[in-house]
């Protein structure tokens, strides 16, 4: 801390030597780190310096495996029920949020693996687990609502998790932010369809 704050304010009084104080500090621990990554080599990625609560992180990816699921089972059932005289590139649209959905799900999948947990995918339980709802309207617009306030659901439950991971787990964090902004644009293109409809 204390090299830090003289390297910053070094940095301000004379620019030629900016930034070489704080790398100087970080470098010295690199046979530290390796010797440590060493130690623990069968915990994968999650290193000793690693911030976040492990059982938090996993329960909370595994809410959001499973809200995944459901939006992707949501998705494909209003894909292949979706009828009417507008129905046809609404429907296409379904499959698309369906098929970016399963990609999330794997992702996050692939994430608790990473982090030594167990993706949950099992259909016991599924919609308890998850954030959003099963809800299998048969009327065009009724279905894009349903989709739009998953979505909204998403969009909220991401946030608050992203919030959560912070600093403590930023590998994770970043996953979560490039699923949040598929998510606003989802429910960016189903408020744009009920406005039309
Ligand atoms: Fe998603
Ligand atoms: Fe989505």
């Amino acid at each position: 801390m204390d090299t830090q704050t003289t390297g910053a304010a070094s940095s301000r009084t004379d620019a030629s030597s900016a930034g070489k104080g704080p790398t100087q500090g970080f470098l010295s621990d690199v046979a530290t780190i390796r010797a440590r990554a060493r130690k623990h080599i069968e915990d994968g990625a999650v290193t000793e310096n690693y911030d976040a609560d492990r059982a938090t992180v996993l329960k909370l990816l595994n809410e959001a495996l499973a809200t995944e699921l459901v939006c992707v089972l949501r998705y494909r059932r209003h894909h292949f029920m979706a009828k009417g005289i507008h129905a046809e590139p609404i429907a296409a649209e379904f499959k698309v949020h369906a098929d970016e959905e399963q990609a999330h799900a794997d992702r996050i999948a692939a994430r608790i693996v990473q982090l030594g947990g167990e993706p949950d995918f099992s259909p016991d339980g599924l919609s308890a687990r998850s954030h959003s709802e099963y809800v299998a309207p048969n009327g065009l617009t009724d279905m894009i609502r349903e989709n739009l306030i998953a979505e909204r659901i998403a969009i909220e439950s991401y946030r608050e998790m992203i919030q959560y991971m912070g600093e403590r787990d930023p590998t994770t964090r970043r996953i979560l932010e490039e699923i949040l902004a598929v998510e606003e644009e989802h429910a960016d293109e189903l408020a744009d369809m009920l406005s039309k409809e």
